[in-house]
């Protein structure tokens, strides 16, 4: 069934009507408003008051939750129903962080034997013990994956410089484009450095060229074959290439098709985290996304953080007319937060059809952004404040800093609280240039401050979020087929740039591919 078929589904477009002939500052206002729309999960809050919403409209958010049987579908995520219809496949994310003992029966063994096999070898990196092809330790690590297999280490490994335990300096090199990886290789020593490969599949381009190139160069640099196997490890399900490509089985960790490139990084795909925090702080990351899977799984909806936001999202994008929503951290260790997210809800909600292959009927994911505050207030916050377009924003900041300026932290969180209250409060003058119109819900999310434990207590809540979103629009949020397309295109146009491009592609196209090899033909000549 559509979503605009459910009952509640109707009865929120009729209540639409009437939240908004309120302005937000009414609706923010009453006394309870922030004890009634908070939530707590340990040492993280989840603040919702400032969403344009009313206690009547919540309940019946809340009903379209329970018309999609939201309890059930939850309870089936984390024993291992087939979640990913398309690919036939469970989505057991939860079940890389959950404690041995609380794992489904079949996976437990698996998972923990693998994170006691890269916690151990992570060890041994920090430690020294492990020697490169010369017998010097490592001091340099190179990741190469893109997407979800580089992503949420990226901004781990950021995030949580604070809690580095290890002096290992990261690097990491995502795009084909070969300035990304010639850009690290300029400044590494090749007897210090370890390359971590992360493909799930193994077969993506970007990741197999960076991989191919960072092993011909210290092939060239160390004069030995030998060298790859103190240089390299990886991370993969598909075993057969990585020994193809000459990794050891010893230096090769699992990750498995149970799990989403988008879902991994509390896998082995985080071993850059591994390194940076060392295994006890990757346990307290592990351990504060277990600490939001139980509370998803056992809240009542009512204090249930990620339903909550999943509805005030479904809310908004579907009956306040909002079509973009912006990420904005106030907290410069959190930049890359808006790159994740955007692929975490976008890959996973971006979508026009339900399960069973039908159209959607409504609009799903909205365009996701952001960058962190408050450079961002310099620059496209004036479109915020005064542009035309709707939006939506989920501001995160920490109560305490790790830093010795107290006044530095206080004026952040005062930009941040001023932000968000002028997004809901607006300014009315008699000036219409000065005049600012308010009424954009936001959610500000608060951490005691930032630590392994929080920073996975968050993004496990951002990943249960979606889920739920795509449970009522009843889209599958774990597969990813849109992005087959360019892919296949990609191949095509590759042989085109290196033979005769005259065959069959689109006059605008094969504009382009003139104009490429023209210039191919001018260098040559000259
Ligand atoms: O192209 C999209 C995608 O399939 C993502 O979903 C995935 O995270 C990324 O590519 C990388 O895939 P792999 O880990 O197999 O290299």
């Amino acid at each position: 069934m559509r979503a605009s078929d459910l009952k509640a589904w109707k009865e929120l477009s009729r209540l639409a009507r009437t939240v908004l002939d309120i302005p937000l500052t009414d609706h923010i206002n009453s006394a309870a408003r922030f004890d009634e729309f908070a939530v707590t999960v340990g040492p993280v809050t989840f603040d919702f008051s400032k969403q344009y919403i009313d206690a009547p409209t919540l309940k019946v958010l809340l009903k379209l939750a329970e018309e999609r049987d939201w309890k059930r579908r939850t309870s089936a995520l984390f024993t291992g129903d087939v979640v990913n219809t398309t690919e036939h496949r469970p989505a057991l994310h939860t079940a890389l962080r959950a404690p041995a003992n609380a794992q489904p029966p079949a996976i437990g063994d698996v998972v923990h034997r693998e994170l006691v096999r890269a916690k151990a070898f992570a060890s041994r990196i920090i430690s020294g013990e492990w020697k490169g092809s010369s017998g010097q330790a490592i001091t340099d690590v190179v990741h190469i994956g893109i997407g979800g297999s580089h992503l949420g280490p990226e901004l781990a490994v950021t995030a949580l410089a604070d809690h580095h335990c290890s002096a290992l300096k990261m690097h990491f090199v995502a795009n084909v484009d070969g300035s990304a990886m010639a850009c690290v290789l300029r400044h590494l020593n090749p007897e210090t450095t370890l390359f971590v490969i992360v493909s799930k599949s193994f077969t993506t381009l970007e990741t197999a060229q960076n991989a191919q190139a960072a092993r011909n160069w210290l092939v060239e640099r160390t004069g030995s074959l030998e060298a790859i196997s103190a240089h390299f490890i990886a991370v993969s399900s598909n075993l057969e290439a990585t020994a193809d490509f000459g990794i050891a089985g010893e230096n090769t960790f699992a990750i498995w098709d149970w799990v989403g490139g988008r879902y991994s990084m509390w896998s082995a795909v985080g071993m850059p985290v591994l390194l940076a925090l060392g295994p006890q702080g990757f346990q307290a990351l592990l351990d504060g996304a277990h600490e939001m899977d139980e509370h998803f799984r056992k809240s009542p909806a009512e204090h249930n953080a990620p339903l909550l936001a999943a509805v005030f999202a479904i809310w908004n994008y579907n009956f306040l007319g909002i079509n973009n929503h912006a990420v904005l951290p106030y907290d410069q260790r959190l930049r890359l937060l808006p790159n994740y997210l955007q692929q975490l809800e976008t890959e996973s909600n971006g979508k026009r059809v339900q399960h069973d292959g039908s159209p959607v009927g409504v609009h799903t994911m909205a365009i996701l952004w952001g960058g962190d505050g408050t450079t961002g207030q310099h620059a496209y916050h004036q479109l915020l404040h005064q542009g035309t377009r709707a939006y939506t924003a989920d501001f995160i900041v920490a109560a305490r800093p790790d830093h010795d300026r107290p006044d530095a932290h206080r004026w952040l969180i005062a930009n941040c609280l001023a932000q968000s209250q002028a997004m809901a409060v607006g300014a009315r003058t008699d000036d219409p240039h000065k005049t600012v119109p308010g009424n954009h819900p936001t959610t500000t999310i608060v951490l005691d401050h930032l630590s392994p434990r929080s920073l996975g207590n968050l993004l496990a809540f951002y990943e249960h979020q979606v889920f739920c979103q795509g449970l009522i629009w009843d889209i599958n949020s774990f597969d990813q087929w849109g992005v087959e397309l360019g892919k296949k295109l990609a191949d095509g146009l590759f042989a085109k740039l290196a033979d005769d491009p005259r065959v069959g592609e689109d006059a605008s196209t094969q504009g382009l591919l003139d104009h490429f090899h023209a210039e191919l033909k001018a260098r040559k000549e000259n």
